[in-house]
């Protein structure tokens, strides 16, 4: 087996986004376009010699493939080690976990999360840093730069290697373990939570759906809910993970989760329903009848937090992004304790998990995790939730009533606009961009403006700041609208509307959002003009 030196040129557009490098599946296959970036990686790093990676990704199409390319790249760069999920499988979380168990000095993760796979739809690839978590920007910055001016990488001329079977072999002189993708981290939500309650539970006949959306999460929820914890043959759907996610979009909301709400809203409901997303990182919650958005899940997580074995001591503290509704803040309150407001993107969490100065943390976007990884983890929130409902035998829907009489309701919905023209959707951003020092003061459709900037973070653990993390409006009586610019998309521009009010009168709290907000969405559209800009007359999608 020889090491070739493959002279290359820098290849544009290799920036990182959201979360790692997404791209159309064909453009990823096309020459040296993988090698480019996975040598950037290395490079960005400080090289690859000696390290020791975790490497698996969600299935999707090319998973297999760019594997054993970047398997032998690893080998050319002389890692050490590589520790590689069962068929290249590992689930984000479980990805995290298996970084931080075993030491490693970080991993490559193939997916492009919810996006659809196959052949001319998504495939990514993001580095996991030796926290397990998501790169940091300064990281990121460092890979990009590298995708600037590369001239070679580095590729072993050898076979596949066989990645059926769990066991250790070697590629070149480089060990590969093959590990099941399921065990380790089934053992982590063991130890977490109170599995003779959740079994207790399905024991007394307690019904649930969970749609794995043919994506990743569908041997892990088979082996814990079904396989341990007693949960009745069947309750996981679309479990057999398909390299097209079986032809649909595996995003857990309510829009592509649609079958599994059908059946929450429909006659002869299960009594929970949940859905994750095609590399097990997102979730979605659902009761008989009853959605519960991302937002409002991390504030009913965090105010029973000590129900569960691994936070029956307290949270050290909170954290969500922005754009996620202020529901949490209000919980963080009643505990007296801190709540860190962040920019999108689960990596900034890291620093304050870290630091332990958060326990819990969340975002709007379907993401909910803790310190007990360092990426967002979709089953994990399906358990927590189950552990939540063992311990207080009520329905999601009479959590949702008491937990709002306690604290409030921020009503909350997110409107997307998707793949609209990118000078339109930039040139909205600058017209409002614009208009933030003359707005507070002013009255847009019946609402009086209290503040209006553009979000920027200081991290309060390293020092770095990160700025044009999205525009922000504030109305008189706790409304907001935030307006962004997806990080994650492919395709044109997604301009994402997050709509927020904050209702206190408790004859008030069983409206539809989108009544609720009705004031709010047109101060948004009055402020932005979005119809007129990106020529849409509705959303494309609203959660
Ligand atoms: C990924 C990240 C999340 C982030 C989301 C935002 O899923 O892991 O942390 O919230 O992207 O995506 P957007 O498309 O809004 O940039
Ligand atoms: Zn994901």
């Amino acid at each position: 087996m020889s090491i070739h030196t493959v002279a290359t040129a820098p290849i544009e557009g290799q920036k990182p986004g959201t979360s790692g490098l997404r791209k159309k599946t064909p453009v990823f296959m096309g020459p040296h376009y993988l090698e480019n970036f996975v040598q950037s990686i290395f490079n960005g790093t400080g090289g690859a010699d000696g390290k020791t990676y975790v490497l698996g990704g969600d299935g999707r199409y090319f998973n297999d493939r760019a594997a054993q390319v970047i398997l032998r790249m690893a080998a050319a760069n002389g890692a050490k080690k590589v520790i590689v999920g069962q068929n290249a499988i590992l689930s984000t979380p479980a990805a995290s976990h298996l970084i931080r168990k075993r030491g490693t000095d970080g991993g490559i993760i193939m997916s492009a999360s919810h996006n659809p796979g196959g052949p001319n739809e998504d495939f990514g690839v993001k580095f996991n840093a030796a926290n397990g978590g998501p790169a940091p920007e300064g990281m990121t910055e460092k890979i990009f730069a590298e995708t600037k001016t590369l001239t070679a990488y580095k590729m072993l001329d050898a076979q596949d290697v066989d990645l059926s079977t769990p066991g250790t072999t070697s590629l070149g002189a480089m060990e590969i373990e093959v590990v099941d993708p399921v065990a380790d981290y089934q053992d982590l939500m063991a130890e977490i939570f109170d599995f003779d309650a959740i079994r207790a539970l399905f024991a007394g006949g307690f019904r649930m759906r969970f749609d794995a959306m043919h994506a990743v999460t569908g041997p892990y929820a088979r082996a814990i809910l079904e396989g341990t914890l007693g949960a009745p043959a069947g309750s996981v759907i679309n479990a057999a993970p398909s390299p097209d996610f079986g032809g649909g979009h595996p995003d857990p909301n309510p829009i592509w989760a649609k079958p599994l709400m059908e059946e929450m809203y429909g006659d002869n409901a299960p009594d929970f329903g949940a859905a994750s997303d095609g590399d097990g990182d997102r979730n979605m919650i659902v009761g008989k009848g009853a959605y519960v958005t991302p937002s409002d899940s991390l504030a009913v997580l965090a105010a029973n937090a000590t129900l569960v074995p691994a936070y029956a001591g307290g949270l050290r503290g909170v954290a969500r992004s922005m754009p996620t509704s202020g529901a949490v803040d209000r919980v963080a309150d009643s505990l007296g304790i801190a709540c860190y407001e962040t920019p999108t993107g689960w990596k900034f969490f890291g620093n304050l998990l870290d630091a332990g100065r958060a326990t819990l943390c969340g975002e709007e976007s379907a993401g909910t995790g803790s310190d007990h990884v360092r990426e967002k983890d979709g089953l994990w929130a399906v358990l927590f939730w189950l552990n939540v409902l063992a311990k207080r035998g009520q329905s999601v829907a009479d959590i949702m009533t008491d937990h709002w009489a306690r604290f409030g309701r921020n009503y909350y919905s997110r409107h997307d606009y998707e793949a609209v023209d990118s000078a339109a959707a930039n040139g909205l951003m600058d017209a409002v961009r614009g208009q933030l020092a003359t707005l507070p003061g002013s009255s847009v459709a019946g609402l009086t403006v209290t503040g209006a900037d553009e979000f920027a973070y200081d991290d309060p653990v390293d020092g770095s700041r990160s700025e044009g993390q999205g525009l922000r409006m504030m109305f008189e009586g706790g409304g907001r609208v935030v307006l962004r610019l997806s990080g994650t998309g492919t395709e044109g521009a997604t301009l994402r509307v997050y709509l927020e009010r904050l209702e206190t009168d408790s004859a008030q709290m069983d409206k539809d959002p989108q009544d609720a907000l009705a004031d709010v969405i047109a101060a948004a559209d009055a402020i932005a003009g979005i119809t007129s800009r990106t020529g849409r007359d509705a959303p494309d999608v609203i959660t």
